[in-house]
């Protein structure tokens, strides 16, 4: 069976489809309005440490353990431990896979719906926001629009993982991420160069402290994970595929930045244009979907930039949900002797038909809630605050703890050996990460998100 197990075709496919996985809607949709809301700059700067001491360490293990077995989430456990517990945390990802998918793809859906209202013409004359929220509630509120478009996305999330690793992901990707920053790249320049651009630049850029609570550092911790895709095993299952004489470090650094440098981007294309137009950083979800078209509407030329923007989103939104579908596909391929094909269809189906009460939590089952919460919500919470988190905090002990030092340290070496030679001190860092610094804080974002503290 290894032998045949699919490969990256090469390291410049890998990092663009796993930087793929990791700049999503999580970077363009839920980064900006979780800054906008948590007071700009300083919320940045916290963020920016999270990634750097919890993200980078825990994305290098959650990578090297596939790279090192070359299995799925399962496989990769069972083969290091044959602990039943650790197997089941790895099933615990593909689950996480399964619910993440499922939700993700009625938002992307709806990425795919406003380029074709783009197209329609009907987003291009709101005098202000409440507008354009009309409008929004409106197709988010009809059923058959939410369905229709959840339908269409996940037809070509689909239609890409069944080609295969390399022709399908890895190819996909090399030509929607370039198209994806070169996009971003337009919209930033049309942001800066806009009247008024220094006031939303002042906002990213000038902190303002008094807004950071505990609560704020949270919320960037947790954002850390869904940003970079870890803790589900999305990048566990990406780096199985990658060639043991590439370097995980630099590569793991590269995915990083890309991610990073890409949420920036999306702020300063999207803050610059909210304020040069008066309206509100602090606008929530419906930043992107409210706030944005009715800038765009009083800008000119507002119709391509609209155009360009939610097509930003939806290629951003697709390369993340192939990775999702591609760790649920790779367990049953590699574990239960699936073909890819049955395995896309069958599992890609059920997650599909899964997503259909979180198409329907937006109109005819928005009554439908348990604490308060829509079939939606819960799916989002319990798979983004409590699985993801759990995941990250199960990989960092695994790496730090469980798996013996010297077997870690010969795997990471593969194609690292120089990067440990020049700096020596590298692993002890990495150690203190992994072993401490991430369980403790990630142990304090669980029990936030389960209201115990
Ligand atoms: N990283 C993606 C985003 O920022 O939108 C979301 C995501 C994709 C989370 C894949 C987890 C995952 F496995």
């Amino acid at each position: 069976m290894t032998q045949n197990r699919e490969a990256w075709g090469s390291r410049f496919g890998f990092i663009l489809a796993a930087a793929g996985s990791a700049v999503g809607l999580g970077n363009i949709w839920k980064f900006p309005y979780i800054a906008g809301e948590n007071g700009g700059a300083a919320f940045i700067f916290i963020y920016l440490i999270c990634i750097a001491i919890i993200g980078f360490p825990v994305l290098i293990g959650e990578i090297l353990i596939g790279r090192t077995t070359q299995k799925n989430p399962v496989g990769a456990f069972a083969a290091l431990t044959h602990s039943k517990l650790w197997i089941s945390i790895g099933f615990l990802g593909v689950i996480a896979g399964f619910m993440i998918l499922s939700f993700y793809s009625v938002i992307g859906g709806w990425t795919i719906g406003y380029v074709v209202e783009t197209l329609r013409g009907s987003l291009s004359h709101f005098h202000n926001p409440e507008e354009a929220g009309e409008l929004f509630d409106a197709l988010s509120g009809s059923a058959v629009w939410t369905l229709g478009y959840h339908t269409l996305f996940f037809a070509l999330v689909m239609g890409i993982v069944i080609r295969g690793v390399q022709g399908g992901i890895e190819r996909s990707s090399k030509i929607m991420m370039p198209v994806l920053v070169s996009i971003l790249v337009i919209l930033m320049i049309r942001g800066v160069t806009l009247d008024g651009a220094s006031e939303g630049l002042a906002f990213l850029w000038v902190p303002d402290w008094s807004k950071i609570n505990a609560q704020a550092v949270l919320i960037a911790l947790g954002h850390a994970f869904f940003t970079l895709s870890l803790g589900m095993g999305a990048m566990l299952t990406y780096g199985s595929y990658m060639s043991k004489r590439d370097n995980v470090v630099t590569s793991a650094a590269q995915i990083v930045f890309l991610d990073t440098l890409i949420a920036i981007m999306a702020g300063v294309a999207i803050f610059t244009a909210v304020f040069a137009s008066g309206l509100d950083p602090a606008a929530g979800p419906g930043l992107i979907f409210q706030t944005l078209p009715a800038v765009f509407s009083n800008m000119p030329g507002g119709v391509y930039f609209s155009l360009l923007f939610f097509l930003l989103l939806a290629i951003a939104a697709l390369t993340s949900a192939i990775s999702l579908l591609e760790v649920v596909v790779a367990y049953f391929v590699d574990e239960q002797g699936w073909t890819r094909k049955g395995a896309v269809l069958i599992f890609g189906g059920s997650i599909f038909l899964l997503g259909i009460p979180s198409a329907l939590s937006f109109n005819i089952m928005a009554d439908v809630t348990l604490f308060d919460k829509t079939f939606f919500d819960i799916v989002d919470f319990t798979a983004s605050n409590i699985l993801l988190p759990f995941g990250g905090l199960m990989i960092a002990i695994f790496v730090g703890w469980i798996w013996s030092r010297t077997a870690v340290m010969t795997a990471v070496k593969e194609g690292a050996e120089t990067l440990f030679e020049t700096y020596p001190w590298f692993e002890g860092i990495w150690f203190l990460f992994l072993k401490f610094i991430a369980p403790v804080l990630i142990t304090l974002v669980l029990l936030n998100s389960l209201g115990i503290i």
